[in-house]
């Protein structure tokens, strides 16, 4: 198993470009089952959990190929409906393909994905929905066994809102018979862009980004020639690691928008943050003031970037209380960042972190995709060498993590097992 090594406490300073963001290139690529023909999605990064998406849509049938950020697939035909355990155990966001495999074909098995290493992560509210569209779901050996002739639309509202439960919904009803609306949905950026890849495809869509969107359905989508945004929680994770050297950086080819409770958080810790057109310039200034931050749904500070500033509160002046709201079980990389010095307390869903004036390196493991991230942050700003076991975490999430930091001035290897 390949492991990073990090020599830490030098400061980050250049460029460094973003790529496209995987969790707005997953769903574009399970909305492409719906529009039978070559579909092209660009800005899409080079990552593991893209390959396993492309391997999936294969078994399902359809072509599929990644070349220079651009991935082809042939959706003419569909010749399987099934999602099976390996890819699903792999990846969760396999369940992506529940409704348009059942829209398109009228009928889906995907195996029901367990807990994972952030929480129990149930997808009933992916169910509930297509169950009152009228699909017929039968939970049989592991899988949800769904069918159905033609969706029919209605009204769901979540008790939660849920990032690729609306997803699913929103793929589901763009070709049901009639109106769904979709109540208290996601408003993330990466159902915004999954909404207008699916116009783009002739989906009739409105309200995406707010908390009630309304699709019409239509009887069938045109492939789809879209590009992907970029990633926003690569953008936060170059943010804090600049932050965490107090380096000099400027971030290129992102959507400082999409950003904007993280950057305000970065400011009040003390860094300098700009932002021009799609650039960030960010200077971080010595030592950090401690924040409080509470995870919340976007627009609120994301889940996805609390194990990151919790690496760098844990350097911070003071102390900051951290609230994951989202997900009950993400603070596996506490254990971690303690092994480096850090002082962090976890009661329930709050940790405490006394800052420290130094972080000491040392060998820690990936537990998960932005735990193994918010490793790196700190590796950064430790002193001595910090190892990281387990990284294949992070190349789920990160294309070329370590190139890039590199060419920020890091010393930073990949150990080939
Ligand atoms: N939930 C339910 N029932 C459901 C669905 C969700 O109770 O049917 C709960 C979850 O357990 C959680 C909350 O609702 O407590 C929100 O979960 P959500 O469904 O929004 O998460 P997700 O769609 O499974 C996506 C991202 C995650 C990101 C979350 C929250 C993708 C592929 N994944 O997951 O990304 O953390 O939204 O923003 O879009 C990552 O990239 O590292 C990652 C984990």
């Amino acid at each position: 198993m390949d492991k990073i090594e990090i020599e830490g406490g030098l400061r980050l300073n250049g460029e460094v470009s973003i790529s496209g963001a995987k969790n707005a290139a997953l769903p574009v690529m399970a909305a492409s089952i719906l529009g039978p023909g070559e579909n092209i999605i660009s800005n899409v990064p080079v990552l593991r959990d893209i390959s396993t998406m492309g391997k999936l849509l294969a078994h399902l049938g359809m072509g599929y190929h990644h070349e220079d950020g651009e991935v082809i697939l042939q959706s003419e035909r569909i010749t399987a409906v099934e999602a099976p355990y390996d890819y699903v155990k792999t990846m969760r966001a396999s369940v992506l393909v529940l409704g348009p495999l059942l829209a398109r074909t009228g009928e889906a098995k995907v195996s029901l994905p367990g807990g994972c290493a952030i929480g129990a992560r149930p997808i009933n509210l992916h169910t509930m929905g297509l169950e009152k569209m009228g699909a017929r779901i039968a939970l049989t050996e592991g899988y949800i066994h769904a069918k159905a002739e033609r969706l029919k639309g209605t009204t769901i509202y979540f008790d939660i809102p849920t990032v690729t439960g609306t997803e699913n919904l929103m793929m589901a009803a763009s070709l049901a018979e009639g109106v769904t609306v979709l109540e208290n949905a996601a408003c993330e950026p990466e159902v915004i862009d999954l909404a207008d890849a699916l116009r783009s495809m002739g989906a009739e869509i409105e309200g995406a980004g707010t908390g009630i969107i309304k699709i019409r359905g239509v009887t069938s989508l045109s492939p789809l020639n879209y590009r992907v945004i970029p990633d926003r929680i690569e953008t936060g994770t170059f943010l804090t690691a600049a932050a965490i050297t107090g380096g000099e950086v400027t971030i290129r080819d992102c959507r400082p928008e999409h950003s904007e409770a993280l950057i305000n958080k970065l400011q009040e810790a003390g860094a300098q943050i700009r932002q021009e057109g799609s650039a960030l310039f960010i200077s971080g200034s010595g030592r950090s003031r401690s924040r409080d931050i509470k995870t919340m749904p976007y627009p609120g500070f994301p889940t996805d970037m609390q194990a990151q500033f919790m690496a760098l509160m844990s350097l911070a002046e003071g102390t900051s209380l951290i609230t994951e709201n989202i997900f009950e079980n993400r603070f596996m990389h506490v254990a971690e960042l303690r092994r480096m010095g850090a002082d962090i307390s976890v009661q329930g869903s709050s940790a405490t972190v006394k800052g420290v004036r130094v972080l000491a390196g040392a060998p820690v493991m990936a537990t998960d995709l932005r735990a193994s991230a918010s490793l790196v942050v700190a590796g950064l700003g430790a002193r001595g060498t910090t190892l990281i076991d387990r990284v294949y975490h992070i190349d789920r999430g990160y294309q070329g993590i370590e190139k890039k930091l590199e060419m920020l001035g890091a010393r930073i290897r990949r150990v080939r097992a």
